[in-house]
């Protein structure tokens, strides 16, 4: 990347694209599809912790599976020089979110295809993943869907979720297998899992296949995601 870009304008055209984009979908169509964006200081805190546990000056490899308008790149960009920044990638199954998301970084290295992330071919190199995976009730679910899923996150991570398990358990479980060796990986997930049965084999992937490093768990009266009550 060596044109200079407006960070701070960025992200306000973001957040500004991000209501208008909202703004249209109906909210049966929101939750269908998880679609319930990080807001800007939190995606930041996240970046920045992010920061203090890699290696000080080496190179990163971003990778967001679920990108939406790009809440944690803009973020990457406002707490990581953008020299360190080789590489950036995200999914979105959404075009009604990629392509006006792609107008927006169309002057940055981010690059984001547009399609289900769980049905990609995985490439091992990412050292830094952040996601704010969709939730999507098990519900929501065909039987097909969940059985794809549960066999793919079994041979992607050994994590063998039960058919109760959300969606974003399974992106975790398939995550693991884009991320290169000492990769930094933070997802904002419901803390449900740490209080349900289909939460223990989430909480055994994180216990024995990864260093868990550090879980925050946020004051339930400390809504997040006020858009998504
Ligand atoms: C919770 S939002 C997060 C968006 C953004 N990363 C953020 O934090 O603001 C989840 C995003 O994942 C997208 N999504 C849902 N299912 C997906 C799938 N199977 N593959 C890729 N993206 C998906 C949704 O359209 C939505 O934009």
């Amino acid at each position: 990347m060596s044109k200079a870009i407006d960070i701070g304008r960025l992200e306000k055209s973001r957040i500004e694209l991000q209501s208008q984009l909202d703004e249209v979908k109906t909210s049966q169509d929101r939750n269908r599809l998880g679609q319930f964006a990080t807001p800007t200081a939190l995606a930041s805190d996240i970046l920045a912790y992010a920061r203090g546990l890699l290696p000080s000056r080496g190179q990163v490899r971003f990778f967001d599976p679920a990108i939406g308008t790009g809440s944690f790149y803009s973020a990457l960009l406002r707490e990581f020089p953008r020299g360190r920044i080789k590489e950036a990638k995200g999914f979105e199954i959404d075009p009604h979110y990629r392509k006006p998301a792609l107008e927006l970084w169309k002057k940055t290295n981010l690059h984001i295809d547009i399609a289900d992330f769980t049905e990609q071919q995985f490439e091992p190199r990412f050292n830094l993943l952040i996601c704010n995976p969709p939730y999507v009730r098990h519900h929501h679910m065909t039987t097909e869907q969940k059985t794809r899923l549960q066999q793919l996150s079994m041979e992607s991570s050994g994590a063998r979720f039960s058919g109760l398990a959300g969606l974003y358990c399974h992106f975790v479980g398939l995550s693991h297998q884009w991320l290169a060796p000492d990769a930094i990986s933070g997802w904002l997930i419901p803390s449900e899992f740490m209080d349900v049965n289909y939460g223990q084999a989430l909480k055994k992937y994180l216990l024995d296949k990864v260093t868990l490093l550090h879980i925050h768990r946020f004051d339930p009266n400390d809504v997040q995601f006020a858009d998504a009550l």
